[in-house]
């Protein structure tokens, strides 16, 4: 299994690019189900969740063509032969999004059989909300040896109101919604940008949604949806995260290629005393000030995201005083913390609250990711440990980051990957 090996203690200098949104892709593909001819999407992130998405769409007979050489980051889909509406419990077990089939399946094949995603390092993550919107649209679900099977001649447009505010919840009866007969309402939905994105490629597909970003979302169903080509927003945590780089190693950084309005997070890094300037699709980080302790809540948008929450923490360990870190999102998500005080962090867990008290130097360790964003704050707090901090099972950050240690190696970080090497798509001349 590859492992990073980071040498701490330089400042980041330069510019880093922001890559597409995970939690854009993932959904915009999904989307592609709903429809038989192609959806061509760019900006796509080049991260291991986009590869099992792929595997999942044609799986059920689908086309996907991720692009090469200049095209890198361009996905054409074409779901035209969707011969089995089904996702395997082999693939949805490595990535929970992959739910995400459920809702555009029922409505464009009148089935769908989808397997229950299971526990996560992060939560229990149950998908009721979603079984529950999609019996509000009038689909017959029964849940079996592990699999949600959901069937409807055709979704009936409706009320849906989520019990709690869910991001792919939201997302999913989007577009199930879309193809209903009829016009759903639906009500205290997720206001996330990625939300917001979906719904823009939705409407290019011929949908016709209003409110997508605002708590409610109003969809008036069509009978058919047709290709588009759309381009997915840039990746507002990856975004975070390399600001709180550029501020935890004293450097200098521009974070090129993000959409500032989406970085709602950036007023409480302020509080801490990051220094950001913002402009139109860049931010510029100064990391010479003092940082002092302060507390934070993770909340739905445009709260502070529970996927900034570990990279908080990280900070959170070198800022003077202490910061009370709750996390309301997700019960189990303080994997990390355990990493961090074996690096020499002063962390102390009560319930779904942990207690930083810093300053407290770093000093270099062998540590274990647990999953997507625990693995991100520990690239953190390696870049300023004292010594060689050796990050094992880094698949974790594949699934999200876009060859993370190239990016930092190229605004100065000592960073490099152990391991067999990230297979590099071969640069296809003319594609
Ligand atoms: C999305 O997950 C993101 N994933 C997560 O990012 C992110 O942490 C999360 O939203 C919150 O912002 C994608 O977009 C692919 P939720 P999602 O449904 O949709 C409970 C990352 O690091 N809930 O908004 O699965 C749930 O258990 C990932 O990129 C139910 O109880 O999250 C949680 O406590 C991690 N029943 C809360 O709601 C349901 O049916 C919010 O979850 C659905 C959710």
């Amino acid at each position: 299994m590859d492992k990073f090996v980071i040498r701490g203690g330089n400042p980041l200098l330069g510019t880093v690019r922001v890559s597409g949104a995970k939690n854009a892709a993932l959904p915009a593909m999904a989307a592609s189900i709903l429809t038989e001819e192609p959806v061509i999407l760019e900006n796509i992130p080049d991260v291991r969740d986009i590869q099992t998405t792929r595997k999942l769409l044609e799986a059920m007979g689908g086309e996907v063509e991720l692009g090469y050489g200049r095209a890198h980051h361009r996905t054409t889909l074409c779901m035209k032969n969707l011969v089995s509406p089904e996702a395997s419990y082999d693939l949805v077990k490595t990535m929970r999004a992959s739910t995400l089939v459920l809702g555009p399946l029922v409505a464009r094949s009148g089935r769908a059989r989808v397997s229950l995603p299971g526990g996560c390092a992060i939560g229990a993550r149950p998908i009721d909300l979603h079984i529950k919107g999609l019996e509000q649209l009038g689909a017959k679900i029964a849940v079996e040896h592990g699999y949600v099977e959901a069937s409807a001649e055709r979704l009936q447009g409706g009320e849906v109101v989520f019990d709690r505010i869910t991001v792919t919840g939201t997302e999913d009866l989007m577009m199930a919604a879309a193809l209903a007969d009829g016009e759903t309402l639906m009500q205290n939905c997720a206001r996330e940008p990625e939300v917001a994105d979906l719904a823009a490629l939705l409407n290019k597909m011929g949908a016709r949604i209003e409110g997508a970003g605002t708590p409610t979302i109003r969809i008036k169903g069509v009978s058919r949806l047709k290709g588009a080509k759309h381009r997915i927003i840039p990746d507002r945590i990856e975004a975070g995260t390399f600001i709180v780089a550029g501020a935890l190693t004293g450097g200098d950084l521009i974070i090129a290629g993000c959409e500032p309005r989406h970085l709602t997070f950036i007023k409480k890094l302020e509080e801490v005393g990051v220094k950001v300037k913002h402009d139109v699709d860049s931010v510029r980080v100064m990391g010479d000030g003092p940082l002092k302790g302060c507390d934070m809540v993770t909340e739905e948008f445009p709260g502070f995201p529970t996927d900034m929450q570990a990279q908080f923490m990280a900070l959170a360990t070198q800022a003077e005083g202490s910061s009370i870190i709750t996390e309301n999102i997700f019960e189990n998500r303080f994997m990390h913390a355990g990493e961090l005080v074996r690096m020499g962090a002063n962390i102390k867990i009560e319930g779904r609250r942990a207690i930083v008290r810093g300053k407290t130097p770093l000093s270099a360790a062998a540590v274990l990711a647990s999953d997507l964003r625990a693995s991100a704050s520990l690239v953190l707090a390696g870049l300023v440990a004292d010594g060689e901090t050796i990050i094992d099972r880094v698949y974790h950050i594949d699934r999200g980051y876009e060859r993370i240690e190239e990016k930092l190696r190229a605004v100065g970080a000592r960073m490099k990957r152990i391991g067999e090497m990230l297979p590099k798509r071969p640069a296809l001349v003319g594609s």
